[in-house]
């Protein structure tokens, strides 16, 4: 008997595999070669003022074969990434590439982007590219994103708006799974990439209460720049402040 067996009100899980996993190389060929590397725009972003301090960590959730944890750690070398996804595969293709380029600042894990381990308020800033277009709970990563930046902190979210550029690639690699297994077999993504229209995009974007939030389209992306809102120092609050009284008494 399996679990779902014992309780039949329970939804049908997704199948558990996934097209990346089965695929690993391919998506990687498309990352490196099709689409658009925005790593200047994602450090202007999210270190608009002043370059990020030491030791800032830096996550970047479905990082597939991690390009912009790679990057960003390039760019950046005094801060710390993590790049996060739910393929062995790609998570394996990612941290040889972090060796290859000799970025010891630059770290990866299984996990998922609907349940991140990592505590409130822990992370200094957040990179989203390609991962909404596959995800059956937007909204759930959307709220993982803000529970775990830390007051001030910011996220960058890329998404396609292109449908054919975007399609092109998960149809192939559909196809390549159906030519490389027999029987063919189930994938947890879905047939058609779901590319967001505008308003649907800034809807989802607008299902937390961010601090400032700024919405930006080219011909190609859609991209999210948000932050949390600063937390308020007690002062501002009105409470009273404590002062530290050394050899008053
Ligand atoms: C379309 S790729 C985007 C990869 C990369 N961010 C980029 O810009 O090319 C989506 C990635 O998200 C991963 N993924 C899908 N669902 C995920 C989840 N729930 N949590 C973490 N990673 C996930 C997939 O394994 C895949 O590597």
């Amino acid at each position: 008997m399996n679990q779902s067996d014992c309780n039949p009100t329970e939804r049908t899980p997704a199948p558990p595999d996934s097209l990346f996993e089965r695929c690993a190389w391919f998506y990687a060929l498309c990352r490196e070669y099709l689409f658009r590397d925005h790593t200047p725009e994602i450090v202007q972003s999210l270190f608009p003022d002043e370059p990020p301090a030491p030791g800032t960590h830096l996550l970047e959730l479905g990082c597939g074969p991690g390009f912009y944890a790679c990057r960003l750690s390039e760019e950046l070398p005094h801060i710390r990434t993590t790049g996060i996804d739910l393929s062995h595969n790609l998570i394996r293709r990612a941290q040889s590439r972090a060796r290859k380029f000799r970025l010891p600042n630059c770290t990866f894990k299984h996990a998922d982007a609907h349940a991140l381990p990592y505590s409130t308020g822990s992370i200094d800033a957040i990179v989203v590219s390609r991962l909404f277009l596959i995800v059956p709970d937007k909204e759930g990563i959307v709220d993982e994103v803000f529970r775990v930046l830390r007051p001030g902190g910011r996220c960058f979210i890329a998404e396609p708006t292109s449908g054919f550029r975007t399609r092109f690639p998960l149809a192939f690699l559909w196809l390549l799974s159906r030519l490389t297994t027999v029987p063919a077999g189930k994938y947890r993504e879905p047939q058609q990439a779901d590319v967001m229209s505008r308003p649907d995009f800034e809807a989802l974007i607008a299902t937390q209460p961010w601090g400032s939030m700024q919405l930006e389209a080219d011909n190609w992306y859609q991209y999210a720049v948000c932050q949390k809102a600063p937390a308020v120092p007690a002062q501002a609050l009105g409470q009273p402040r404590v002062l530290e009284l050394r050899g008053a008494f």
